[in-house]
C-alpha cells in the first residue's frame, strides 16, 4: 500500500497536462485539503515544482531528478511497455526478476528497473557489472506470438532501439556489434540479453535486459572493464537524467517492435545495416575449429551474421565465432 504521498505524486504525475484542484486532490486520498498544501509544500522541498492558480489548483512541473516509478511514468508516452513497471533501489537482477514475474504469469510490457544490481548478467554466463546507480539497468517481458527460432531478431532490434535512444539524447553515433553490443569507438557503452521460455513452435516468454552505461566516470567502471567500456558521461562529458533515457528507449523499443510485427524482419534489417560494426572490413572467425577471414557483408533474415571468404563464398554465422580484434569485451568478465 503506497503512502498518502506516493499517491499525491502519482495523481499529480498522471495529469501532467491539466490542474487539479485541491478539492478534487482532497477527496481522493481522503484528507483535507490544508494537509493537501502541506504535503505539497514539502514535496517543494524535496525538488518537485508546481504551478498553483487559484480556483484551478495545482499542476507538476518538475520532478526531482531521480528514478522512481513516478518519474519514470511521468511523460513516457508508450502504450504498452513501461505501463506496469517496477523500480528497485538495488535487485541481484532485473532479468532474474523479470524471468521470475514472466513465469509467474506477468503481462506483456512490464518493465523492471534497478539503479544498482549486484549480480548482473551477461550474455553466456557472464557476470554483468553493474553495481553502480550511474547507469541503466532494466529488463522488459514480451509475449511474442513467433517461433523460438526468430527470437534472435529481437535482439537486433532492441540494439536498433537503445541506438536511436541515445542518438536522441546525444550527438553520438553509436554503433552495433553483432548480435549485442552497442560501441562508441571500439568501446563497449551498452549490452543487450535475450533469454526466452519456449517450448516447441511456440514462446511462452521472451525477456530482453539492457545495461547502458550512463552517469559513470572512468574511474566508477570496474577495473577490469575500464579499458574496453566507457559511458555516455566519458563520451560527452554531460551527465543525463537516467529517467528520460529510460523512457527514450521504451519509446524507440515500442515504435520498432510495432513495425517488425507488421512488416516483419526486412526493415528492421536495413536499418541494422545502418549502425553495423565493422560492415565490409576483413575480420577473423573460426568454424569447427578452424581459422578463417572473410569480409562482413551483413545481416541475413534470420538474423545471422552473413561473411564472404576469401573464396567469395558467403557463410552464415550463428554465434560467437567471430574474434573482432584482439582483447575482450566489455562491462562483462
Ligand atoms: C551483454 O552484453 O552480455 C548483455 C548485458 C545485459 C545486462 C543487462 S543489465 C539489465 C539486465 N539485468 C541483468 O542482469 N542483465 C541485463
Amino acid at each position: 500500500m503506497s503512502s498518502t504521498r506516493e499517491k499525491l505524486i502519482s495523481l499529480l504525475s498522471n495529469q501532467s497536462e491539466n490542474f487539479v484542484s485541491g478539492q478534487w486532490l482532497s477527496s481522493q486520498l481522503k484528507i483535507s485539503r490544508t494537509a493537501v498544501w502541506k504535503q505539497i509544500k514539502q514535496l517543494e522541498e524535496d525538488g518537485y515544482k508546481f504551478e498553483a492558480i487559484q480556483n484551478k489548483g495545482y499542476r507538476l512541473l518538475v520532478q526531482p531528478d531521480k528514478v522512481s516509478e513516478n518519474t519514470l511514468y511521468w511523460g513516457l508516452d508508450t502504450k504498452w511497455l513501461g505501463k506496469s513497471l517496477e523500480h528497485y533501489p538495488v535487485l541481484d537482477s532485473t532479468q532474474r526478476l523479470a524471468m521470475e514475474k514472466a513465469q509467474k504469469g506477468a503481462e506483456e510490457g512490464l518493465v523492471v528497473v534497478a539503479d544498482k544490481q549486484t549480480t548482473g548478467k551477461g550474455r553466456r554466463q557472464h557476470r554483468w557489472y553493474s553495481n553502480h546507480s550511474g547507469g541503466v539497468w532494466l529488463s522488459f517481458v514480451l509475449h511474442p506470438k513467433m517461433v523460438p527460432a526468430k527470437a534472435p531478431q529481437l535482439t537486433l532490434l532492441t540494439a536498433i532501439a537503445v541506438v536511436q535512444a541515445m542518438e536522441s539524447a546525444t550527438e553520438l553515433k553509436p554503433m552495433i556489434k553483432w548480435p549485442n553490443d552497442i560501441l562508441i569507438g571500439d568501446k563497449k557503452i551498452a549490452g543487450i540479453l535475450t533469454e526466452m521460455q519456449a517450448e516447441h513452435d511456440e514462446i511462452h516468454y521472451v525477456v530482453i535486459g539492457i545495461g547502458l552505461n550512463v552517469n559513470q566516470t572512468s574511474n566508477d567502471l570496474d577495473h577490469q572493464i575500464k579499458h574496453m567500456a566507457t559511458s555516455l558521461l566519458i563520451e560527452t562529458e554531460k551527465t543525463y537524467h537516467k529517467q528520460v533515457i529510460i523512457q527514450a528507449i521504451l519509446t524507440h523499443f515500442e515504435t520498432i517492435y510495432h513495425d517488425y510485427l507488421l512488416n516483419g524482419f526486412e526493415p528492421i534489417r536495413k536499418q541494422w545495416l545502418h549502425y553495423a560494426y565493422r560492415l565490409g572490413d576483413l575480420i577473423h572467425y573460426t568454424i569447427n575449429g578452424e581459422e578463417n577471414r572473410g569480409i562482413l557483408h551483413g545481416i541475413a533474415n534470420d538474423g545471422s551474421l552473413i561473411i564472404e571468404d576469401e573464396q567469395q563464398q558467403k557463410q552464415n554465422l550463428y554465434s560467437a565465432e567471430i574474434k573482432w580484434f584482439e582483447g575482450v569485451e566489455n562491462n562483462e568478465s
